[in-house]
């Protein structure tokens, strides 16, 4: 098992490794305390591992309920969140008991936002159960439901108690799931990391809790050094910009993974069109999709994704930051005027 300790508004630790499902409860109880826990799944984790969950915390003396969503985006909702809020209420949960997120990035987001906002904040824990969640969504503190306007447009920062990534519940992911998940690690890995990108060409299945440890604590840095967004940790939206278009164009039906990465590759193409970045790097990035069957290229015009990516949330006033792939082999935060970020991929 591998713990990395977040330093951020609130301190945490997140581990990684096999079987800690079954001690959620009393690392729960340790890091969180409190009387009554409320599970927050959706309706394909929860038959899978909500019962282990719900032992281990009556195991450590927890009262224990559920809250069961669809899964899906769909379900990072207004309407979710409402109805969580009030399961929450009618259910008298107060400051002292917790939140557990037992999923990926729908379930943590959702239960995250809750968390920060039902009695202006009570305790929550992360167990991801996703790829994706475990390098990204469990940590770092960003919370969101979608609109229909837009996606994670209504969020809070706002930290868990603990992160646990048990990474014996990647077994039953499906194959699709887990390559959206390898999209953000990839990410990490361009982000400057070329010992990364170099283990992501062997065989990984062995190395998973390496692997994710590895971006966890990349993750921790940047967050250790801009916990809110406004400079650094900016560097994380590595091809979300092009990424968020795409999965708005698609109606959602485009899973995250598969739209940052193909995001990835278009904003890399970009620059070594520009010069910005070597050909060799984006020929690598191109070789890492292929092998975990991740697109590279979008069915959308530029039009189109330009006319979303310029109603990115980031957006200040007519300037939009864009992360770029450059020559040394990491990527860097361009501000441009959103004529400027037509010409950027012209
Ligand atoms: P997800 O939560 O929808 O999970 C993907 C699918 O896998 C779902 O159908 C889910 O039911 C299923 N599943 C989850 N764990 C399983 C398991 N162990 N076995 C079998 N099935 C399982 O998607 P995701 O990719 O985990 O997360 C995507 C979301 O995360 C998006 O909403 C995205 O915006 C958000 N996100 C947030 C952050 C952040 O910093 N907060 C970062 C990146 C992404
Ligand atoms: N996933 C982007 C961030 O946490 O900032």
């Amino acid at each position: 098992m591998k713990t990395i300790e977040v330093r951020a508004s609130r301190n945490y630790s997140v581990l990684v490794g096999e079987g800690l499902l079954a001690e959620a409860g009393e690392r729960i109880r340790a890091a969180a305390g409190g009387v009554r826990a409320c599970i927050v799944t959706d309706d394909n984790v929860e038959p899978l591992y909500a019962k282990k969950v719900e032992d281990s915390l009556q195991g450590a003396g927890y009262q224990t309920i559920r809250f069961i969503i669809p899964h899906g985006e769909a379900s990072k909702s207004p309407e979710s969140y409402i109805s969580l809020l009030r399961y929450l209420a009618m259910n008298r949960l107060t400051r002292t008991d917790v939140l557990v997120a037992l999923g990926g990035g729908v379930v943590g987001d959702l239960t995250g936002f809750a968390a920060a906002t039902y009695l202006r904040g009570i305790p929550f824990v992360q167990l991801a159960t996703t790829v994706l969640a475990a390098v990204d969504s469990s940590v770092g503190g960003k919370t969101a439901i979608d609109l229909p306007e837009g996606k994670n447009l209504v969020g809070a920062f706002y930290q868990p108690h603990l992160v646990l990534c048990d990474t014996t519940t990647f077994a039953t992911l499906p194959k699709q799931t887990v390559q959206d998940g390898f999209a953000e690690i990839i990410k990490y890995g361009m982000l400057g990391n070329p010992e990364l990108l170099e283990m992501l060409q062997t065989d990984v299945r062995e190395r998973m809790e390496e692997i994710i440890s590895i971006c966890v604590q990349m993750k921790r840095d940047i967050v250790a050094e801009d916990e809110f967004d406004h400079g650094k940790r900016q560097l994380l939206n590595f091809g979300h910009t092009v990424g968020h278009a795409i999965e708005a164009l698609s109606g959602y039906q485009t899973s995250h993974g598969r739209a940052v990465a193909a995001g990835m590759c278009i904003v890399t193409q970009a620059a070594v069109r520009r010069g910005l970045c070597k050909e060799e790097t984006l020929a690598l990035l191109r070789e890492i999709c292929k092998k975990f069957e991740l697109p590279q290229t979008s069915a959308y015009t530029f039009s189109q994704m330009y006319a979303i990516m310029t109603t990115d949330k980031k957006r200040a006033g007519n300037r939009i930051h864009l992360i770029v792939p450059n020559d040394s082999g990491n990527c860097e935060i361009r501000a441009m005027d959103i004529e400027e970020l037509k010409s950027f991929f012209a």
